[in-house]
């Protein structure tokens, strides 16, 4: 069992989807007591420096999670040395982080974010960016169902590797 200490969370500009994946993730491992570090990137270069969508900061605001101090940047090859899990919203984020990537154990650490959902009707974390307000509505509902799996998952497996 590979051990988790740190997360990344990859959308396409880094300002909608991945920085409220970023914000739950956060909140759903505080709520566990658990110890591993969470970031968001972008694989376009379309928003560096920018804080998140107003939209995508104000819907998450409203659900109790605060990401309005989220500085967008863009995914780097080094962040498959930095990071043990890297969960793309979609899967064209998924081809273009694996275009970077250098060997299987790189290949090995990318994961479709709604793997961690089971049972969901949807394979892709849907872009809200030209949507209205209920698409970021959904993007939260999704993200936190998933990211309460996985902290669950990672806390289960914590307390077996204490036994
Ligand atoms: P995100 O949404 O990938 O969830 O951050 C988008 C943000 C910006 C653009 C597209 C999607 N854009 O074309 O600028």
């Amino acid at each position: 069992m590979v051990e988790v200490n740190n997360i990344l969370m990859v959308c396409l500009g880094n300002i909608c989807r991945s920085p409220v994946a970023e914000g739950i993730m956060k909140n759903r491992l505080d709520h566990y007591n658990l110890n591993i570090a969470v970031d968001s990137a972008g694989t376009s270069n379309y928003h560096p420096g920018e804080n998140p969508d107003l939209r995508s900061t104000k819907n998450a605001l409203k659900n109790g999670i605060d990401i309005s101090n989220i500085v967008a940047r863009q995914f780097k090859v080094q962040d498959f040395d930095n990071f043990d899990i890297i969960y793309v919203m979609d899967e064209q984020n998924k081809i273009d982080v694996l275009n970077l990537s250098r060997n299987d154990t790189d290949k090995s650490k990318v994961k479709l974010m709604l793997t961690e959902l089971p049972g969901t009707s949807y394979k892709n974390v849907p872009d809200p960016y030209f949507g209205d307000e209920a698409g970021f509505q959904l993007v939260f509902d999704l993200l936190s169902e998933a990211c309460e799996n996985v902290a669950q998952r990672l806390k289960h497996q914590k307390t077996l590797q204490k036994k």
